[in-house]
């Protein structure tokens, strides 16, 4: 078997940085499923499908065009690493991500990401419907204020004003959307690990999870 690690958890708590450094660490593949959702999204906007209109999102998620590489996501032969990371596409992806047929014409394409030596997965359903089997699971949080405050100083760094009541006011309304959704609706895996990361350095974080792979 292929091993696969799964990386749960809300907006901002730090998936996407874990994953890549356990990933690292371990010499093993990738998966940002976010980034799909994001792409999916990007599409729709690109060419005029309606957020509601679920069978022309099935049919776009069904025969999407993409690719990553060390640039990042691909869609269409054209690098869109920036562009999927724009908060429209992101506020989008996740009202795309409630509908059930979207999601259930992703899981293929999700689960070719698990090739050897291994797989970390990250996103929100990884350990509960797109790799149940996974030889760990993590649920990852950390508490709303710390993870806008992580976002708030990402966006600093990259020269983007923010504002930090905004910031904390659109991570719950993304949290009770990704939460409160009849379709994969985000709560652990009964056999994850919940890590809280709000006191704890990415490194921290990163360790802890290799030395759960590894125990
Ligand atoms: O930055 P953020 O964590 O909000 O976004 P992301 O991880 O890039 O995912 C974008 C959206 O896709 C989220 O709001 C989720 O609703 C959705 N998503 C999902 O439903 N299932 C996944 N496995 C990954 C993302």
């Amino acid at each position: 078997d292929i091993p696969v690690i799964a990386i749960d958890g809300p907006t901002a708590s730090g998936k996407g940085t874990v994953a890549a450094g356990v990933a690292q660490a371990l010499g093993w593949h990738i998966l940002d499923s976010g980034a799909i959702y994001r792409l999916v999204a990007l599409a729709s906007m690109r060419r005029e499908v309606a957020a509601g209109d679920e069978a022309a999102l099935v049919e776009l998620a069904g025969h999407l065009d993409i690719r990553f590489d060390v640039d990042g996501a691909w869609l269409d032969g054209e690098c869109v690493a920036d562009a999927i990371r724009q908060e429209a596409v992101g506020a989008r992806a996740s009202v795309i991500a409630a509908l059930p047929e979207v999601r259930a014409a992703l899981l293929a394409r999700q689960r070719q990401f698990r090739q050897v030596p291994g797989l970390v997965a990250d996103g929100r359903d990884m350990g509960t419907v797109v790799f149940p089997r996974a030889q760990l699971k993590v649920f990852l949080v950390a508490a709303a204020q710390a993870r806008a405050e992580r976002r708030y100083n990402q966006l600093k760094a990259k020269g983007i004003s923010a504002n930090l009541e905004d910031l904390l006011r659109d991570l719950m309304e993304r949290d009770a959307r990704d939460t409160g959704r009849k379709a994969a609706p985000l709560v652990p895996a009964s056999d994850a690990m919940t890590l809280d990361s709000s006191a704890m350095t990415a490194a921290e974080v990163i360790a802890q999870v290799l030395s759960l792979y590894r125990a």
